[in-house]
């Protein structure tokens, strides 16, 4: 059992933190259910697991957090819910922001963001100017995100530039469409989180986790506790990244 918020190091210099990690926080539906209670108190409660998230990160030394509020997908769900999320997201912006700002956190909305109202978009741009010069956390959260969509609209950004002549065709790399990607300004993420119990990236940054470490978990997002993040933080410390060489070269480089 766990019982310090701050995970020692037992990686043997491995990769003990990851510096990104990127959560998919699933179950709150679930968690409210099991309860008797309407969705919308699962997704309440799930936001003091985020406040409770952001601060044991700081603790651990995890520079970057992306979190998956709301899909591109999520819009398919009954109309009050998708209303009912909308004002929790409004109201979190206008509650918590300053709250991130004084703890030097960087906050950046990612995702199709013209179909949120004015009010929204208004928020949004005066949290992340608020906090742009904030270094200690960088908190990203995707929002009406799809990976698909981040990729195609990359694409679409890349043939503008190659029919203005900024950009040569033979030119175009992977790291082109990564920095075109809505995540331009975040490394990989290193460690992928997924709560509730499924196990499948639900169309959240496909391009981006090629190489993550994937961490699944059948706690629900309300449920999803210090305890629990320090397990995921320590699963991750044991694995080897191999990108694609033999574990002796790992080791080899590891221990040089
Ligand atoms: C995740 O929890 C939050 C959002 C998708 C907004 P769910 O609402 O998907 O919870 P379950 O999966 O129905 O339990
Ligand atoms: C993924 O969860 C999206 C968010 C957590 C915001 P979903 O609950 O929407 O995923 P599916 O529909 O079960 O794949
Ligand atoms: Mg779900």
């Amino acid at each position: 059992m766990l019982s310090f918020r701050r995970l020692k190091d037992t990686s043997g210099g491995g990769h003990p933190m990851p510096l990104h990690v990127a959560v998919i926080m699933d179950g709150n539906g679930r968690w409210a259910r099991k309860r008797g209670l309407p969705r919308i108190a699962g997704h309440r409660r799930g936001m003091e697991v985020v406040r409770k998230l952001v601060r044991l990160c700081g603790e651990n030394g995890v520079k970057y957090l992306t979190l998956f509020a709301f899909s591109s997908e999520n819009w398919r769900r009954p109309a009050r819910e998708v209303q009912l999320l909308m004002d929790l997201f409004a109201s979190a912006l206008e509650n918590e922001v300053k709250k991130l700002h004084d703890n030097d956190v960087k906050l950046h909305i990612i995702g199709d963001l013209d179909r949120f109202g004015e009010r929204i978009t208004s928020l949004i741009k005066d949290a992340e100017s608020l906090t742009s010069n904030n270094q200690s956390l960088t908190l990203t959260i995707a929002a009406n995100y799809g990976g698909r969509w981040d990729i195609a609209q990359a694409c679409q950004k890349i043939v503008k530039q190659v029919q203005s002549g900024e950009l040569d065709d033979q030119a175009i790399t992977e790291e082109t469409v990564g920095s075109l990607l809505c995540t331009h300004f975040l490394p990989e993420p290193d460690l992928f989180i997924r709560t509730g119990g499924e196990q499948r990236l639900s169309n959240y940054l496909l391009w981006q986790l090629a190489y993550a470490e994937l961490y699944f978990t059948d706690v629900l997002w309300p449920d999803f506790d210090d305890e629990e993040f320090l397990a995921a933080l320590q699963g991750f410390s044991k694995r080897q990244r191999r990108f694609g060489q033999t574990g002796e070269q790992v080791g080899q480089a590891t221990n040089a």
